[in-house]
């Protein structure tokens, strides 16, 4: 058969393989209530500006309406051979409406429309992914509140630093996840132009109103340039960019996660919600949750690689290339929100081993850098030489298999005559971190201050 929507000009149907390579109904009818907003929209515009009549447009936004109660109960037939979801509901209407149907494409081409129902879509996919971001946020802070003073061993090449506190640990992922949120309200800002009326690529000479459509869907205002409108996918890459910044903050957590929860460092248990166990060790408790968020990164940046790829090299306007932008944004999506789910989740349930990290926060010499500020603070001695007469108590101290609080006040003096016993107040873990009250640093008070003003902040959104 010639396909019903250009019959006109073809005396044969297509291929097998070519209906095969060209549709995207399996795919884009995930964007059927943005295709129906779109075309009820469109349809009040041609009517309010006499491009088609009112009862046109009555029984347009009838049919639609009915058409969208079907898809939602399931009883929808998707067709293959209508290619797509704009077609497919398009055809379906003119069956159920008959002339008034046929008109609703009047002034539109599927490249204006499918530009629209994409942003459409990817605006709330946004807006939904934002919330969760948010949710996690508000997870971590809280858990940082409890654990605001308590200590757990910081780490620079993974080698124990200086003592940290848990709270802060937790509250450096919020301050990652805030600007997230600042990247995608960004793209938001950006996507929300209406690229309706821009048609297939050179606008109309009907006399449109696409500042009344824009509005209608909640966009600031119509797209400026009518070859832009449809060849552009920014909104999508910047949507993905944002995404796989995203998923690399979360996988960072996930595999932090992992490590936390090995036996060798043991300073969080996940709740059994959120862990699995092994078919043969009956011991095992394992983080699979955090491995998969770790894992799904790949997704995401390979999505946002993907369309990065199938747009570079199309010249203006519109290409068929361009259909395959749907996917990556769902998969990056169906991936991003699942991880965020599966971290808040695991931050909810955990947790802490306070005694362990404590323990493990004062190993190491972590206190080392305690004594050179000591040395520099009362003693006057400048910093570089206070690091080396700290880095020969070190020596000592390890070759001795002692901690540095357990040098003798005599051992400490051979390397430099001035220290006295006030040195010891600053070697417990405590006091380092207590110490550690500049602005963003790790002092308990300061952790507290910090978890309870985003806590506050998040509440008041
Ligand atoms: N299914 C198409 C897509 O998703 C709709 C636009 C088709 N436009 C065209 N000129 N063939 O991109």
């Amino acid at each position: 058969d010639a396909n019903m929507q250009w019959g006109g000009r073809f005396a044969g149907g297509p291929s097998q393989i070519m209906q095969a390579i060209n549709a995207s109904i399996g795919f884009d009818k995930a964007m059927w209530k943005q295709d129906i907003a779109g075309s009820l929209a469109h349809a009040a515009m041609l009517a309010h500006t006499g491009i088609i009549s009112a009862e046109d447009e009555a029984a347009i936004r009838e049919g639609l309406t009915a058409i969208g109660k079907d898809i939602a109960a399931g009883h929808f037939e998707f067709s293959e051979a209508l290619e797509d979801i704009h077609m497919n509901i398009e055809a379906r209407l003119s069956e159920r409406i008959g002339e008034p149907g046929k008109r609703l494409h009047t002034a539109r081409s599927r490249n204006d429309q499918v530009a629209t129902d994409f942003r459409l879509w990817t605006r709330d996919a946004l807006d939904g992914l934002d919330q969760q971001v948010a949710s996690l946020m508000r997870a971590l802070a809280r858990r940082a509140e409890d654990h605001a003073s308590d200590p757990m061993p910081g780490f620079t090449h993974l080698q124990t630093a200086q003592p940290v506190t848990f709270g802060h640990h937790l509250m450096a992922y919020v301050e990652m996840l805030a600007r997230d949120r600042g990247r995608l309200a960004d793209t938001r800002k950006r996507l929300n132009e209406c690229p309706l009326g821009s048609a297939a690529l050179a606008g109309t000479s009907f006399p449109i109103d696409r500042e009344m459509t824009a509005r209608t869907l909640g966009f600031d205002r119509p797209t400026a340039n009518s070859l832009d409108s449809v060849s552009d996918r920014d909104f999508a890459l910047e949507y993905l960019s944002a995404l796989s910044i995203m998923a690399m903050h979360l996988s960072r957590l996930a595999e932090e996660i992992v490590i936390w929860c090995s036996s060798p460092f043991s300073f969080i248990r996940l709740s059994d919600a959120f862990t699995t166990g092994s078919s043969i060790m009956p011991q095992k408790r394992n983080p699979d949750a955090a491995e998969l968020v770790r894992a799904k990164t790949g997704r995401i940046t390979g999505s946002l690689v993907s369309l990065l790829t199938v747009m570079k090299g199309l010249p203006l306007a519109y290409a068929k290339d361009m259909q395959e932008d749907k996917e990556p944004v769902f998969a990056a999506t169906d991936a991003a929100a699942l991880s965020l789910a599966a971290c808040d989740g695991m931050v909810r349930d955990m947790t802490a081993n306070t005694a362990q990290m404590r323990a493990l926060a004062g190993s190491g010499f972590s206190t080392a850098t305690d004594i050179a500020d000591w040395l520099v603070r009362v003693l006057k001695v400048p910093f570089r030489t206070a690091h080396h007469v700290t880095g020969r108590l070190v020596a000592k101290a390890e070759e001795k298999g002692v901690d540095l609080a357990d040098l003798s006040l005599a051992e400490m003096q051979a390397e430099e005559p001035g220290i006295t016993d006030d040195i010891y107040s600053v070697l417990t873990v405590e006091a380092s971190i207590a110490s550690r009250t500049s602005e963003g640093g790790t002092a308990g008070s300061n952790v507290q201050r910090e978890a309870r003003r985003w806590l506050a902040t998040l509440d008041a959104e």
